[in-house]
């Protein structure tokens, strides 16, 4: 069973899980670093870690297109199935074992309103333990907690974390991150969308690979990454 990761600029994600296709924060409409349009995305699923508009993005057309579930927190959830679509909430700290995998929503700290000011519930970030046991940290927008000491307790095949500063971690605290999250492989992201999270993605990698035992993998957007089996 493969698992594929790609970036498609900024926060968002596809994961391909075998034959399942997940998108995670699916913002392409007015992303300027976006490798493709919203109208050529494809998903079964779609993953919401917080109801910023660089997160939510495109999540209404492509869900109502593709015909996607979409998962997030209850509050989320609620406000978009009450727009006529399919969802699953979930909340911080509980898991629910999905076609594409066990997936838990974790702690995140950031804000969650919606576009249109409605309560977005908590933030999250998100923990999948594939069904061939691969465990996949999507960390969502976060500044560093200690408990990412607890998430690294559970072997962590690949982690995706923002290192953009300013709305999340920026480079020295998502360093500090991967001490505690101690995963196989990272994947920076959240950072060189816009001027005010600009950061050398390479600078970061040296510096990581440097202090730890953890590679560092710069994708360009568009580019992707296949966990090995
Ligand atoms: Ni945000
Ligand atoms: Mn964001």
């Amino acid at each position: 069973m493969k698992t594929i990761l790609t970036w498609y600029g900024h926060a968002t994600l596809g994961l391909n899980v075998g034959e399942h296709k997940l998108l995670i924060d699916p913002f392409f409409t007015g992303n300027p670093v976006a490798s493709m349009s919203a109208d050529e995305a494809k998903a079964d699923f779609i993953l919401v870690t917080h109801g910023h508009g660089d997160h939510i993005g495109d999540t209404i057309d492509i869900a109502k297109r593709e015909n996607a579930l979409i998962i997030s927190n209850f509050e989320i959830a609620e406000w978009l199935a009450a727009q006529g679509f399919q969802t699953h909430g979930q909340q911080l700290g509980g898991g629910f074992n999905h076609p594409f995998g066990y997936l838990k929503l974790t702690l995140a700290l950031h804000g969650s309103a919606l576009p249109d000011g409605s309560y977005g519930g908590n933030p999250a970030g998100l923990l999948l333990t594939t069904p061939n046991g691969k465990k996949i940290y999507m960390a969502g927008d976060t500044g560093l907690f200690g408990d990412m000491q607890l998430i690294g307790n559970e072997s962590i095949d690949l982690a995706v974390i923002p290192i953009g500063d300013n709305y999340t971690m920026g480079p020295d605290d998502a360093l500090t991150a991967v001490k505690l999250l101690r995963p196989k492989v990272v994947v920076p992201i959240h950072y060189n969308t816009w001027p005010l999270i600009e950061q050398d993605p390479h600078a970061w990698k040296a510096r990581v690979e440097t202090e730890t035992n953890t590679k560092v993998v710069v994708l360009k957007p568009g580019e992707s990454l296949e966990l090995n089996e």
